[in-house]
C-alpha cells in the first residue's frame, strides 16, 4: 500500500527489540509515510537519536522539558498532528504505563494526548508477557481501543528462552499499520452533517422549553464518523459535553437556527438527524423577562418547528444520498419508525426505545433498531460509541467507502 502523505509518530520503547524499529522506520518511509520517532529515555539505551534521527530524516524527539522541541513542536503538536500512533517495541513497562494513563515522560505523555490511533508491537521475555499483570494491562489496552501487533513466539534475541515474547518482524508491523490506516478511513473524501442535542426554545431571555437530550448519540456519531475520515459538520444543541476532535462544531439554540446551520453545511454525502428537536417553539418570546403578576400564569402559544428532518430528505437541491433520521419511542419502536421514515422520506431511521426501563436518556448504552426501505435489523444492547461504530460502517458501505 502506498503511504505517502500518511504521518506516523513512532515511539520507541526500551528494549533489544528496539534495532528493528530502524528497520520499522525505513520500511515505512520506503512506502512514502513520513515518521516522526519519540525515543523513550529506555529506548536510548538501545538506540541512539542520531540513528534514528539519521534513518528517519529528521530529528528524534526525546525529552519532555526540552525547550528547544517544545519550542519547535511541541507534545500536544506530536501527538495531534499525526494519522498514527506506534508504539515499537512497547515494552511491559510502557504497556502498565500506559494502561494506566500516567505521563511522566514524553513517549507517555504523547500517548495520554493523542485522539489518533495507537498500535503497539509488545515485545518482552516470554515470562513477563504471560504475566497476569502484562495479561490485565494488554486487556486495558485494548477496551480503550488500541490494536496490538505480535508478540510472536520463537526465540529470545538476549537469552536462549522460547516463548511469546518476540515483537512482531518490521513488516508485518508495517501490514498492522496498513490496516489500521486503510480500514480505518472508509469515509475518506464524504462530508456528513449531523444533529446532536437539544434545542432550546425561548419563551424570554431567561427561559425556555426543550426536550430531554444529552448529545451523546449524536456526538459519538461525530466523532467515528470524523475517525473514519470524514469530513463532519456537528450542529448541536446545548449540551455539557466537550466538542469531538477534528469535526466542525456549529452550536445553535433554536430549531429554527438548528435548521438554518444544517442547510448552510450542505452539500453533503450523507446527515444524520440525532438531535431531539423540540416540535414547537413559543409563537412569541418576550423580548423582556415575563414578570409573575397579578394576572396570573402567561398562556404561552406555541408554533410549529420547522420539521428538519423532513425538509432535508424532501429537498428538490441538495439533498445527501443518504438521509438519516432517529426515532425516540416509548412504544410500538418499530411500527412508528416505520410509519417515520415513509411520513419523513428519509432513507433510515435509527429507532430506540426510551421507555424509563432502558435508560437510554443520559446513558451511556443504547438498544436500537436500523429500519429502513429494506427491513428492521435489531441491533444487540451496546454503548453509544458502539451503536456509532456500527452505524458508520454502515454508512461507508452505503456510499461506497
Ligand atoms: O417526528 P420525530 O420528532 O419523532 O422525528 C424524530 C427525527 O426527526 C429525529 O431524527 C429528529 O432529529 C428529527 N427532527 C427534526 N426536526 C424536528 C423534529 C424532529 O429534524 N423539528
Amino acid at each position: 500500500m502506498n503511504l505517502s502523505g500518511r504521518r506516523i509518530l513512532l515511539i520507541i520503547g526500551g528494549g533489544i527489540a528496539a534495532y528493528k524499529a530502524l528497520e520499522l522506520i525505513r520500511r515505512l518511509r520506503e512506502r512514502g509515510a513520513a515518521v516522526r520517532v519519540v525515543l523513550s529515555k529506555a529506548g536510548q539505551q538501545f538506540v541512539t537519536p542520531l540513528s534514528v534521527g539519521a534513518i528517519a530524516g529528521q530529528r528524534a524527539y526525546t525529552d519532555l522539558f526540552d525547550p528547544a522541541s517544545e519550542f519547535d513542536v511541541g507534545h500536544i503538536r506530536l501527538a495531534r498532528d499525526t494519522d498514527l500512533v506506534v508504539v515499537a517495541p512497547a515494552t511491559a513497562d510502557l504497556m502498565a504505563r500506559m494502561a494506566h494513563g500516567l505521563a511522566d515522560d514524553l513517549a507517555t505523555t504523547v500517548l495520554l494526548a493523542t485522539d489518533k490511533p495507537v498500535l503497539i508491537a509488545p515485545a518482552m521475555n516470554p515470562r513477563m508477557w504471560a504475566h497476569p499483570a502484562t495479561q490485565r494491562n494488554l486487556a486495558r489496552l485494548a477496551a480503550d481501543g488500541i490494536a496490538t501487533v505480535g508478540p510472536n513466539a520463537g526465540e529470545m534475541a538476549e537469552s536462549h528462552e522460547a516463548g511469546t515474547g518476540r515483537m512482531a518482524e518490521p513488516l508485518e508491523i508495517v501490514a498492522a499499520i496498513e490496516g489500521l490506516l486503510g480500514a480505518a478511513r472508509p469515509l475518506a473524501g464524504k462530508r456528513i452533517v449531523i444533529t446532536s442535542g437539544p434545542t432550546h426554545e425561548a419563551i424570554d431571555p431567561v427561559r425556555y422549553i426543550a426536550n430531554r437530550s444529552s448529545g451523546k448519540q449524536g456526538h459519538a456519531i461525530a466523532r467515528a464518523a470524523a475517525a473514519a475520515g470524514a469530513e463532519v459538520v456537528l450542529v448541536s444543541g446545548p449540551v455539557a459535553l466537550a466538542d469531538p476532535p477534528g469535526v466542525k462544531v456549529v452550536k445553535v439554540e433554536s430549531a429554527r437556527e438548528m435548521l438554518a446551520a444544517v442547510e448552510g453545511a450542505l452539500p453533503a454525502d450523507a446527515a444524520v438527524f440525532a438531535a431531539a428537536v423540540a416540535d414547537w417553539g413559543i409563537a412569541q418570546a418576550g423580548a423582556q423577562k415575563i414578570k409573575k403578576g397579578d394576572g396570573g400564569p402567561p398562556q404561552l402559544a406555541l408554533a410549529e418547528n420547522p420539521d428538519i428532518l423532513a425538509t432535508v430528505a424532501q429537498a428538490r437541491t441538495q439533498r445527501p444520498r443518504l438521509v438519516i433520521g432517529f426515532a425516540a419511542e416509548t412504544e410500538k419502536v418499530v411500527d412508528n419508525a416505520k410509519a417515520k421514515l415513509a411520513r419523513k422520506r428519509c432513507d433510515w431511521i435509527v429507532a430506540n426505545d426510551v421507555s424509563a426501563a432502558g435508560g437510554v436518556m443520559g446513558g451511556d448504552r443504547n438498544t436500537v433498531h436500523l429500519v429502513s426501505a429494506s427491513g428492521v435489523e435489531s441491533w444487540p444492547t451496546q454503548s453509544k460509541e458502539e451503536v456509532a461504530r456500527a452505524l458508520v460502517e454502515r454508512i461507508a458501505a452505503a456510499l461506497g467507502g
